[in-house]
């Protein structure tokens, strides 16, 4: 008789249920009904609700300065802008992850994204292969801190400060995460985080970029706003520049979810996590992102596992998250391709964009970047991280499921 739930026996994890996301209750509704009633839906009055929140979440990461934008891809389109990034020039990025973190490259700047590879044990962008990428047109570099894992600044700050290279933190998967007791989103020249839906703090849609340097932060005021300078004239524009400003309901919900993260959410995620992929090293063929005590308190998208078939009988990583999820564990491949291979970096694409300056352009299509391709084709599993709310109970519930998997792997592989 069928023991594996994908082969019709009972399911290992019965009644394990991510909460439903976003989270909201009676207080979120009255925010939003007050701010509907002041008639201030835009953030160009005094007392703006965005600007609370862009002072309380520059406060939370320890950041001088917080200007608050419609969305995270134009949070990293406004940082490129602000720092100089110019047409032309050459960008590093890891080829794993949400494709933002690359277009924004070439749709805010018209640079030209440079992939890198990743580590595997980290799945951020690997230092070593940013030495070996930097060359006299280089000009920056964005790191990923994926799935809320801080990418390595011991080893890249050194390079970018030696190569004179801009660094823009993508941290639209890691609110609050820390490096050595610091936050990220405050190590680079400026960090960029995202509010979309399913981002742990969210406003259906917005972002923020954050920075210690005065001047930075005036760009990015400048040009977030159509070029206008505060407290000089309205119709007076300075640069050619678009408009990113975040809205009213999106700063009064983020104040309030940021409060109810630092207190409810943040650090009991955090242990939870660390409770779930303890007791999966044991099991043994599914690895967390390395552990790294440098790494002091952690923000997550999803939970990244690294799924090893020579531990599972050769079963393949898609048919083992097929009998997870059957099992009641919903999962899934990430971001599934490295981003060389999104049809939108296709020739025709990239020479509708960038100038000729830019040439010559990479050949995204026949790009190989060996543990970016294994990491995406067979590694990567992903949980969504408002699994982590369900307790040590919800992390038991994927334990067993995964544990059920392993003891009955013959029976998986018979019918893989
Ligand atoms: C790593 C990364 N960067 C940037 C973005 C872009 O954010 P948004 O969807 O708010 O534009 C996302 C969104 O998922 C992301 O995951």
């Amino acid at each position: 008789m069928a023991k594996l739930a994908i082969n019709g026996g009972p399911k290992a994890a019965e009644g394990f249920g991510l909460p439903e996301w976003p989270l909201f209750d009676d207080e979120y509704r009255e925010i939003v009904l007050d701010v509907l009633s002041s008639r201030h839906w835009g953030r160009l009055h005094p007392d703006s609700r965005v600007e609370e929140f862009e002072r309380a979440y520059a406060e939370y990461h320890g950041a001088r300065f917080g200007i608050g934008v419609s969305n995270g891809t134009t949070a990293l389109e406004l940082a490129l802008l602000a720092t100089g990034i110019k047409a032309g020039d050459e960008v590093l990025v890891p080829a794993v992850s949400f494709i933002a973190s690359a277009s924004a490259i070439v749709t805010g700047v018209g640079a030209v994204p440079i992939f890198v590879d990743i580590d595997p044990e980290t799945a951020c962008i690997s230092p070593d292969a940013i030495e070996k990428a930097v060359t006299d047109r280089t000009r920056g570099v964005v790191a990923v801190h994926y799935g809320g894992y801080p990418a390595d600044f011991d080893r890249i700050l050194p390079i970018v400060h030696e190569h004179d290279l801009v660094l823009v933190e993508d941290c639209a998967h890691a609110q609050g995460s820390e490096w050595k007791g610091r936050k990220v989103g405050t190590f680079g020249d400026i960090g960029c985080f995202s509010f979309q839906e399913s981002k742990a703090l969210t406003a259906g849609e917005g972002g923020i970029v954050l920075t210690d340097d005065e001047e930075l932060a005036e760009s990015a005021r400048l040009y977030h706003n159509i070029g206008r300078v505060v407290g000089r004239p309205g119709y007076q524009h300075h640069v050619l520049a678009s408009n990113y400003r975040m809205t009213e309901f999106q700063g009064a919900l983020l104040s309030t979810q940021l409060e109810r993260y630092r207190q409810n959410q943040f650090d009991s995620k955090y242990e939870n996590y660390q409770f779930l992929v303890k007791e999966l090293q044991l099991l043994g063929g599914i690895e967390p992102q390395k552990h790294d005590e440098r790494i002091t308190g952690r923000g997550f998208y999803f939970i990244v596992l690294r799924y090893h078939s020579d531990q599972f009988d050769g079963v393949h990583r898609d048919r083992f998250m097929e009998a997870l999820n059957a099992e009641g564990v919903p999962c899934a491949a990430g971001y599934a391709v490295p981003l060389y291979k999104q049809p939108a970096f296709k020739r025709e694409g990239v020479e509708r964009l960038l100038a000729e300056s830019a040439r010559p352009w990479p050949d995204y299509e026949t790009m190989f970047l060996p543990a970016s391709e294994r990491f995406c084709a067979e590694e990567q599993i992903t949980i969504r991280h408002q699994a982590l709310l369900t307790g040590h109970q919800g992390m038991q519930q994927i334990i067993d499921a995964v544990a059920k998997i392993k003891e009955n792997i013959a029976e998986l592989a018979a019918t893989e």
